[in-house]
């Protein structure tokens, strides 16, 4: 199989492997792409919570970028946590040398089980340095309310939000819906030109460790070989939902999804 494309992503990584890095990168090579990493913090947690953080120095961000993308020219990049101010200024200024129009940018705040991933100093620079230089930003209904000072409990309250982060300048907005208590999933599509909703049921599991994290580097990848950002989102959605409909069942907490559903194996490896 030919690969289609090279995807950077700057995240921090999960050593139960659901979420952060090692999601992004399954993620990526499940659907054809050539995963590169820069690695913003190395997490110590499993599918039920987050035991540490240990953050890995912004002057070695910055060289894991900036080194791997002078050799291989990324397609289109994927940012996950990114857990200070320092490191969020360091990742904006490095972007500068990469130059790349197909930044996906997912504001990470809050595991799943509830841990802080940022401080809140970092919440300021994310808005002032991060998310203008973003394509694509796919926030989650509790990072939503943070960054807009709203309260979200109606489909139309996600609208409302989605069209004050357009106002901090960012091109596309994508809020997930599914911290919401319904039947039905709604994830919320908006730039200047259009509204979509994407609209599924509900998948009745806890297993859905690191469906965001998933989510993002779907649709940086499908973006990343050309297909239309829309088109981009309503696969990645697709493509975690099969995840989230095929998980295996590990852990005793949140667990984790089957980020191979989109692969069939040749028969020469099974
Ligand atoms: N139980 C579920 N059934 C179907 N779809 C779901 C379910 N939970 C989440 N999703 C979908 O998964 C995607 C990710 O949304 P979610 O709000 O869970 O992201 P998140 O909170 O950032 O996840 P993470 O735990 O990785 O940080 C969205 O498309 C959402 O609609
Ligand atoms: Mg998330």
């Amino acid at each position: 199989m030919k690969l289609k494309s090279k995807i950077l992503i700057i995240a921090g990584s999960d050593s139960s492997g659901g979420a952060g890095i090692q999601a992004d990168i399954k993620t990526v090579t499940a659907l054809g792409g050539y995963a590169m990493t820069a690695i913003t913090a190395v997490t110590v947690q499993n599918t039920r919570g987050v035991d540490s953080v240990i953050p890995i120095k912004p002057k070695d961000i910055r060289n894991q970028i900036l080194f791997t993308c002078k050799d291989i020219r990324p397609n289109a990049i994927k940012i996950g946590m990114l857990h200070s101010s320092q490191v969020i200024e360091t990742v904006s200024n490095a972007l500068k040398k990469v130059k790349s129009s197909k930044i996906v940018l997912d504001p990470v705040m809050v595991a799943k089980g509830g841990a802080r991933l940022i401080d809140k100093s970092a919440i300021k620079t994310l808005k002032d340095k991060l998310i203008k230089k973003a394509y694509l930003i796919t926030p989650n209904i509790p990072e939503a309310e943070v960054l807009t000072k709203t309260k979200i409990k109606t489909t139309e309250d996600m609208v409302y939000a989605a069209n004050v982060l357009l106002k901090f300048g960012v091109k596309n907005v994508l809020l997930k819906g599914g911290h919401r208590q319904s039947k039905y999933m709604k994830d919320i599509f908006l730039n200047r030109r259009e509204l979509k909703i994407f609209k599924n049921k509900k998948i009745n599991t806890t297993n859905t460790h690191g469906t965001g994290c998933t989510l993002s580097s779907a649709i940086a990848t499908f973006l990343s070989c050309g297909k239309p950002l829309k088109k981009s989102c309503e696969l990645g959605i697709k493509y975690v939902n099969q995840a989230i409909g095929s998980n295996p069942n590990y852990g005793k907490g949140n667990g984790p999804i089957n980020h191979l559903n989109s692969i069939i194996i040749n028969k020469k490896f099974k």
